[in-house]
Order: C-alpha cells, then structure tokens, then sequence
C-alpha cells in the first residue's frame, strides 16, 4: 500500500462533545508511514483520545505501535506484567486464561482503577499517553466495564473565577506507595520497591507549552489526597469537589469496549476511570502500553504562562 492510500483510507470521526474520536479502516499492526502518523498525531492532540477499531495485534505488534509515539515505561511491579515488560495486563483472568477470583489481589488492585485519575502521575516525569487494548470485552446488554474519560482542559476553563484563582498555587502529593493502601487485602510494598518510587507533588493547574500554554486541571484520586498548603481536611474537601466536578456530564465521554479496539489517551489533559461491573460473571482482559513522558509538569507560575490568556 502507498503512503497516500494508507492516509486516503481511514477515517477519524469525534465520538462525542468532550472528546475522543474513533479511527476506522486503519490497520496499526504495521509501522505507520510518516504522513499518517502525523495525521494520527494532529487527531491526538485534538481529540485527546482515539479509539482504532478492529485491530488484531500481538503483544510485539502493540508495543512497536506505541513505540511510535515515544519510549515506553515499564510498569514497576513485574507480575502484571506478560512476557514483554512494557505491557501491563489489566485483566480478572490469570496469565494463563483462568478467571482469577474476586478477592485475588490482581483483581482488588484494579479497583483503584474506578477513580478518576491519571497514569504514572506517581513518576516525577509522569506518562504521556497509555494505549489500552480490549481483547476480551463484556458482551452486549452487560452492566458496567466502560472506560470514562474527562477533559481537563475543558474542566479548567469551565471554573468560576474564585476557585481558578483557589486552585491556582496548589499541588497535589502523588504517592504509589498510597495507591496500594486504598483497598484492602492488597500486600504492601517492600522498602526497596518503595524507595524506588517516593511521593511527589504535581501543581494542580499545568500549562501546556505545546497548546500556547493552554490551563488544565491534573489531579488524581488514587493516590494521596494531601493537597499542599492546606490542612488536611480541607485538602480532602476540596479534593472531593474536584472529584465531582470531573464526573459532569459535559466533560466526560464513556468508552463501550467492542472487542478488538486500541484506545489510546493523553494522560496529561484527561482523567480516566473504569466502571465497575460483576467481575465473578464475566471475564475481561485488556493489555495496556504507556508511553513515557518527556517533560516534568509545567505549573502557571512561567513567565510564559503568565504572558499568554491562559495566564
Ligand atoms: C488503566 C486503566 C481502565 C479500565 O489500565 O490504566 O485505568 O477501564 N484502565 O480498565
Ligand atoms: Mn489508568
């Protein structure tokens, strides 16, 4: 196939208000020719979330697919992982197909999932986008197993005054240590892996160099809700307002997983959780990538970003 026929063939149509856009008639199981990519790499950075249907890859075939869009993290606890370390296998069945039981600790970990937040954003230089593949999905008519995302970029310019100019000087502490107290039955970390992940704190607003220093909220309710600067409680309160404001309709779309679709989403202006459903009744099985960031967050306190609208 040439260059122009691989670009002719596909189409990208937004699947809601919010966000997203699906990719039809496009086969990413192949390298990407440099004029696609950059048109897929315009969508991502319009739509912040694109969803290719009807992909057949193998887990080399998907990690060479994110590849494309920047070295990838390894995920830092290696038996969620497959035979390839920079695959994180999000899933109730075992590596081997078995349907693991409600109270495994792979199963439990994944709940932390259902909150809204951001992935890696316990890394200093937290990820730029993770790519999620839906091999086994609920059926049709099943309740839950949805992805739901929200725009924070969206959310940022939607804030009334008070509570822009609140949020402002705030960061958040981002800890994996706390991601793993959340629920019980969970083993805690050793002191080693510990020490090779410490906390960090991340401003509540960033600025995006790469959209004229564009505003966007970034927060996370999976891991520590300390808020810097303020009390705990208040911390807590207010982390609960951001928490339901995020889940309004307007900024939110809900992914139905169809089997076979490659979901891939910018960690750094969207939020994104996982709808419950009966994981003792069905069997879903879905590999994800993440592609690494480059960049430590930028918070509005840049010249820059105090000399464009935004600021
Ligand atoms: C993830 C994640 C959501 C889901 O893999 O990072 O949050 O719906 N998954 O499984
Ligand atoms: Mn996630």
């Amino acid at each position: 196939m040439s260059l122009a026929e691989q670009s002719a063939e596909f189409a990208i149509t937004p699947v809601s208000d919010a966000l997203g856009a699906e990719v039809v008639g496009l086969d990413v199981s192949q390298p990407l020719d440099p004029e696609t990519l950059a048109v897929i790499r315009d969508a991502f950075q319009e739509h912040h979330m694109l969803c290719f249907r009807d992909q057949t890859l193998a887990d080399d075939q998907l990690v060479a697919f994110s590849t494309q869009f920047g070295p990838l993290e390894v995920f830092p606890e290696k038996d969620h992982t497959r035979d390839k370390v920079e695959v994180y296998h999000v899933a109730n069945v075992s590596l081997d197909g078995e349907q693991l039981a409600e109270e495994d600790p792979a199963v439990i970990y994944q709940r932390n999932n259902g909150r809204w937040h951001t992935d890696s954003s316990y890394r200093y230089t937290p990820s730029l986008a993770s790519i999620l593949y839906g091999i086994e999905v609920l059926p049709d008519g099943a309740e839950g197993g949805e992805t739901g995302f929200s725009n924070m970029l969206a959310a940022y310019a939607a804030l009334p005054d008070d509570m822009k100019a609140k949020l402002e000087p705030l960061h958040q502490v981002h800890s994996y240590a706390d991601i793993r107290r959340l629920e019980p039955g969970i083993p805690p970390m050793s002191v080693e892996e510990r020490d090779a992940l410490p906390p960090v704190t991340h401003p509540v607003i960033r600025v995006h160099p790469d959209r004229n220093y564009q505003r966007s909220l970034y927060f996370t309710s999976n891991t520590s809700l300390e808020i810097g600067g303020m009390t705990l409680e208040d911390g807590k309160a207010l982390h609960g307002w951001l928490v339901d404001y995020a889940s309004r309709p307007e900024f939110c779309y809900f992914h139905r997983w169809r089997q076979n679709d490659l979901v891939m989403w910018d960690n750094r202006v969207l939020l994104h959780r996982a709808i419950e459903y009966d994981v003792s009744r069905y069997r879903r099985v879905l590999r994800r990538t993440t592609v690494a960031g480059d960049v430590t967050i930028m918070g509005p306190f840049f010249p820059e970003a105090r000399a464009t609208a935004g600021g």
